[in-house]
């Protein structure tokens, strides 16, 4: 198996009024154009979870199901995983220098950002194409 490189690219800053992505220095100019996209998809290291044992997870409950069933981790969305990457769908509300501002995101304060992506109308699929196990059904309310 072969292992890869990431860096980090910025972090996320929770405020108690805002949310933001603070972009490093020696990245600022890939963000050119970026407000111009009305959501980006954020993806980030899920720092607290980097341990051996959460990257050995492999079988996991998901948790708040009714009736809760054990799962291969890549039919879950656990933080504990074999590489701990988040990935978040966030409403880009304006940029200021380097700081993008979002509505929200599930990732923790000073989380650290790997990667921003612009989202696309191909990224979406119409809600009646979406297959779902039953566990899941009932987050399509
Ligand atoms: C279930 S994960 C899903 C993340 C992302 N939406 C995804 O699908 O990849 C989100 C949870 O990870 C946890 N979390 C957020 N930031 C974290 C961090 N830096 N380290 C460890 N856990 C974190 C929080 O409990 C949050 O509710």
């Amino acid at each position: 198996m072969s292992s890869f490189n990431v860096y980090q690219i910025g972090e996320v800053k929770i405020e108690q009024d805002s949310c933001y992505i603070e972009i490093c220095a020696p990245y600022t100019l890939g963000l050119q154009h970026i407000e111009k996209f009305g959501h980006i998809i954020v993806m980030w290291w899920i720092s607290m979870r980097d341990t051996p044992k959460d990257r050995a997870t492999l079988l996991v409950t998901p948790p708040r199901l009714s009736n809760p069933v054990e799962t291969g981790v890549f039919s879950s969305r656990s933080p504990s995983r074999p590489n701990p990457i988040g990935l978040t769908k966030v409403k880009l509300l304006k940029v200021e220098n380097n700081r993008l501002y979002i509505d929200r995101i599930d990732a923790l304060d000073d989380t650290p950002v790997l990667d921003i992506k612009p989202y696309l109308p191909g990224d979406s699929v119409p809600l009646s194409d979406i297959r779902l196990p039953e566990w899941f059904e009932s987050l399509k309310d």
